[in-house]
């Protein structure tokens, strides 16, 4: 699975987005260590908070799944039809990714553009017990 399978994994998830509210629609997908590819899409709610991130579901389905080994997570998100790509993930995001692989590596972008970050140094001295 290279960077720019698991960008374009990302990029169907998105299809899925539920984003009425702000109409930014975020795919994400998770890679397991053993190969798994897990997605998700942001939930949004007439309750705003009540939503949740495109990161946090592609997580959740994985460790749902029985999933605990992670090497690398794709993101893609852009609002309406302005066709993007580059989506950093939010600061909770990176908090409850950093609990399972604060080395995992972080890819967003364009297919044409892909870039990448190790999710250590989007959340230097996390939090984990
Ligand atoms: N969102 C994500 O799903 N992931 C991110 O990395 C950034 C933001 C969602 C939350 C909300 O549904 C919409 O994008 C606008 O903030």
């Amino acid at each position: 699975m290279t960077d720019k399978d698991l960008l374009m994994a990302a990029r169907e998830a998105r299809q899925n987005a539920y984003a009425p509210y702000s109409d930014f629609g975020v795919g994400a997908a998770l890679l397991c260590d053993d190969g798994r590819v897990f997605t998700g899409c942001n939930v949004e709610n007439a309750c705003y908070p009540a939503g949740c991130c495109a990161e946090r579901v592609a997580l959740f389905n994985a460790v749902s799944a029985g999933a605990r080994n992670f090497s690398a997570i794709a993101v893609t998100g852009w609002q309406r039809d302005m066709e993007g790509g580059m989506c950093m993930p939010c600061g909770v995001c990176r908090q409850v990714l950093y609990e399972f692989a604060a080395d995992m590596r972080v890819i967003t972008g364009t297919p044409e553009d892909i870039r990448t970050f190790k999710l250590s140094d989007l959340l230097p001295y996390g939090f984990g017990l």
